[in-house]
């Protein structure tokens, strides 16, 4: 029996299987707002057979954005467009989640497309912050601006700024919430010694380090129903001498487990230039760390990078590695992925897809 296709419970949310699309940012919103095009990238993968669904790196904050064509929740307007969306997707029998996010001294910067340097705030970019005043590119070449650094008053407004967007993301539907806490955004950047110089309680050992991370957990989780699941993506490596390594994790898992978070999102890197990125070849050595964290942590995860192929998944899946396998750029090169692997390992695929298709595919 298959065990990719065994339903999930967290809490009150069932998954009718383990199949989750990974958060990606689609450059495509309009004054930071979900349209037509998310609507369809995200509502076909439901249509598809994923059963969680999680939205892309939503900022907090205007100035928390990646590229000015991210999406956001930090004002009122920005719910109905979500909401829509989560509708449909729950009408197609998966889970809609969010991940909601700051990007901190990486915000500001050009779509990937356009080169994705950061923007003259005279042509399209907006000042940063950041735990520390360091550039991220030292050569002042890519993302060359210099963060303010945060007060500890601008720290508590940040948290703020997350609780807020946290009931947004209830009042539009999202059954589970994720908080981005890798790639060297925000949360990331207070975690990272390799960004992180601060004196103060925010800064040092990796206890102080934390403290952005678990304080914005603790506000959040308190505004969130009880009965909904949380969850934290962490990048659980650095990649990098010097940079957190997944023993660090292990332990912010603890922390944030004791929090009430539900399931931890293991990706990597993207702390500095060379703390390697989150897409790219060695991404599948993620997998085992999840396996790791799953053990040492004894909490449970969703485990994510070049995972391409059902038997993969299966396998992730029932041998402990994983309560969850996301799929990024698989799925967007194919919607119904979760689909082809239900029929590929033999599982019964009308229980995973809409009727209206279920009816007449075996
Ligand atoms: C176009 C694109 C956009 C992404 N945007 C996000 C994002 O918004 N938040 C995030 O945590 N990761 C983001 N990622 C990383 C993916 O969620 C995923 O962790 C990574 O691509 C590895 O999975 P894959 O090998 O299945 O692509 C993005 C990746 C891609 C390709």
């Amino acid at each position: 029996m298959s065990q990719l296709f065994t339903p999930y419970t967290i809490k009150d949310v069932t998954f009718r299987n383990r199949i989750g699309m990974s958060p990606m940012c689609q450059y495509s919103a309009i004054d930071s707002a979900m349209n037509d095009w998310h609507q369809v990238h995200l509502g076909s993968r439901a249509m598809g057979g994923a059963a969680l669904i999680i939205a892309e790196a939503t900022a907090v904050r205007a100035d928390g954005r990646i590229t000015p064509g991210c999406t956001g929740l930090w004002n009122d307007d920005q719910i109905e467009p979500a909401a829509k969306i989560n509708r449909f997707i729950v009408d197609q029998g998966a889970v809609p989640a969010v991940q909601i996010g700051h990007a901190g001294r990486k915000a500001s910067a050009a779509r990937p497309w356009d080169g994705g340097a950061h923007l003259k705030d005279n042509d399209g970019g907006w000042p940063i912050v950041g735990p520390s005043g360091t550039a991220f590119d030292t050569d002042g070449i890519r993302l060359w601006k210099t963060p303010t650094q945060m007060s500890i008053a601008d720290i508590a407004q940040m948290q703020n700024a997350f609780v807020d967007t946290a009931k947004r993301a209830l009042a539009a539907g999202y059954k589970m919430l994720e908080i981005h806490g890798a790639h060297g955004y925000l949360l990331h950047s207070f975690f990272t010694p390799l960004v992180n110089t601060r004196e103060d309680e925010y800064g040092g050992d990796l206890r102080n380090r934390a403290r952005m991370m678990l304080e914005t957990v603790d506000a959040v989780r308190a505004v969130r129903p009880e009965n909904l699941p949380l969850a934290v993506r962490l990048s659980v490596s650095d990649w990098t001498e010097g940079g957190i390594t997944i023993e660090d994790n292990i332990q912010m898992t603890k922390w944030l487990k004791e929090r009430g978070v539900d399931i931890v999102d293991c990706s990597g890197g993207g702390a500095t230039p060379d703390a390697r990125a989150s897409i790219g070849s060695r991404t599948a050595s993620q997998v085992a760390l999840a396996g790791q964290l799953r053990t040492e942590a004894n909490i449970a995860t969703m485990a994510v990078g070049e995972i391409t192929d059902a038997k993969q998944a299966e396998e992730i899946i029932s041998s402990g590695q994983a309560d969850i396998v996301l799929l990024a750029r698989t799925m967007m090169r194919d919607p119904y992925w979760a689909m082809h692997a239900a029929i590929e390992l033999g599982v019964d695929v009308k229980a995973h897809i809409p009727t209206q298709y279920g009816f007449y595919i075996k």
